[in-house]
């Protein structure tokens, strides 16, 4: 998978080298690049924002220097199989993002991520592409963030754990939160590793048991009673 990220602040991209993600691009099965959107500007300040049309408070980033920078990264790519990108602008009126959008996103061969700062992006931007790709803007919860670049972290972090083979069998995303094919409830119930007693508290017994579909039992009803407690949203019941 291709992913490349447009941003006001490239080394806030610098957590992607970490970890699972640094280890899914060493290990080539991520591209990973990060363009600073400045580089697209042409005046002496790399100005990229601008007053909204219509007034009111904070600025608009400017369509010149996005359409500048999508239309390079566009051109450019000569990643085999990359096939047709989807741009991912986070934002807090997106729609939500969450788990099925990461393993959609998994199965593209190519993201563009682009970061928008202050009041936004001009809209045009989106409604140009929109034209040849797919755009969609995403959300990652209810609050309000600086700046999207936050956001582009969790959502390349969430896909990039679900390409095949980009986790080992041990961390396998089978059981995860969320996962469309969970025992249970939405929620991952309680774990625990040894020692069996800490500061004077125990495993569960039939964790202990040995008994494995009264283990799976246990977890399925930990699982749907956690989601019911925390999130009567996801709940079945
Ligand atoms: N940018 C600012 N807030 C955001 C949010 N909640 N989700 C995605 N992008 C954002």
């Amino acid at each position: 998978m291709r992913i490349d990220v447009i941003t006001i602040f490239p080394q806030y991209l610098e957590p992607l080298s970490l970890s699972l993600v640094g280890k899914a691009i060493g290990r080539g099965e991520v591209e990973l690049h990060i363009h600073d959107l400045r580089d697209y500007t042409h005046d002496r300040h790399r100005t990229v924002d601008d007053t909204p049309f219509g007034g009111g408070p904070g600025m608009v980033m400017k369509a010149q220097p996005w359409g500048e920078a999508i239309d390079e990264i566009l051109g450019s790519v000569q990643t085999p199989g990359a096939g047709s990108p989807v741009l991912v602008v986070p934002t807090p009126s997106g729609v939500p993002f969450d788990q099925k959008t990461a393993a959609s996103f998994a199965e593209s061969q190519w993201l563009i991520i682009a970061c928008g700062r202050y009041e936004g992006i001009d809209s045009r931007v989106f409604e140009y592409y929109g034209q040849q790709i797919d755009v969609l803007e995403v959300s990652i919860g209810d609050y309000v963030l600086a700046g999207g670049e936050a956001a582009a972290l969790v959502i390349a972090e969430a896909t990039i754990r679900l390409i095949p083979g980009v986790l080992g069998n041990v961390e396998s995303a089978v059981d995860d939160s969320f996962a469309p094919d969970r025992e249970g409830g939405a929620l991952e119930g309680p774990v625990f590793t040894k020692p069996q007693s800490w500061r004077g508290l125990e495993v569960p017994d039939v964790l202990l048991s040995g008994d494995h579909g009264a283990i799976a039992k246990w977890r399925a009803d930990e699982s749907i009673r956690r989601t019911s407690q925390r999130r009567p949203d996801l709940s079945s019941s």
